[in-house]
């Protein structure tokens, strides 16, 4: 089973409450969400690779370390997924950028997908799957599901916050991926939605509503 994991450092609760509020505007969403992807990098990224390089600094020749042979692919689950690659790019530049396109029917609440564009590479690559949002779990299990079919091996789901029926659901189908969340809530309304939760984040990230 992969690792299931809550971020709860103290400036990650602290800024995950300001986000969750109802007057919190959308400059302000925004620039939290980026702020709390940017935090739970630093800790989602623990593990990658390291390899020996040889380097010469001002005063003699070392062998120190860097990140190792496969790279990173960071893959946003539109819409609301593009609001936590900023910041996890701030933390690794170097990665590639996925986007998979999907949102859920708001009558069935099964995700319907409409995009998928990938790095071609993406088989060697560590994925970081970002979403903020882990409700009843469909939208995550089609893109680990739609990352698999084109050969991808290594994947993270990284979350802000995760109802346990996702959580639960998508263990279920993708036990090899590690989930990350920022906050695993209480559960989910008769709409779909998490509760306490933040509202619908993609129309809160792109002030659609
Ligand atoms: C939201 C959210 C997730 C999905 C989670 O997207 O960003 O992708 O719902 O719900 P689930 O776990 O029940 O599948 P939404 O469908 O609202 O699309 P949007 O980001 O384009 O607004
Ligand atoms: N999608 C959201 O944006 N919010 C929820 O609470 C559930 C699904």
């Amino acid at each position: 089973m992969g690792k299931f994991q809550v971020i709860s450092h103290p400036l990650i609760q602290h800024k995950l409450s300001i986000l969750r509020r109802t007057d919190t505007s959308t400059k302000d969403f925004r620039e939290l969400v980026d702020e709390i992807a940017m935090l739970m990098g630093y800790e989602v990224s623990r593990d990658l690779p390291l390899e020996d390089v040889e380097i010469q600094t001002p005063v003699a020749k070392t062998v120190q370390k860097q990140l190792a042979g496969k790279k990173l692919a960071i893959v946003p689950i539109l819409r609301a997924g593009i609001g936590m690659v900023d910041g996890l790019l701030s933390l690794v530049p170097a990665a590639k950028v996925g986007h998979i396109g999907m949102y859920r029917d708001e009558e069935t609440l099964e995700p319907v997908e409409y995009l998928v564009k990938l790095p071609e590479d993406i088989d060697q690559r560590q994925i970081f799957l970002v979403d903020p949002m882990l409700a009843t779990g469909g939208s995550a299990i089609l893109a680990v599901d739609s990352l698999k079919k084109r050969g991808a091996a290594n994947i993270k789901f990284v979350c802000l916050v995760a109802a346990p029926e996702g959580v639960k659901k998508l263990q279920e189908a993708h036990p090899d991926i590690d989930i990350y969340t920022a906050a695993l809530d209480e559960k989910l309304n008769e709409h779909g939605y998490i509760v306490p939760g933040l509202g619908d984040a993609g129309d809160r990230l792109f002030g659609t509503k």
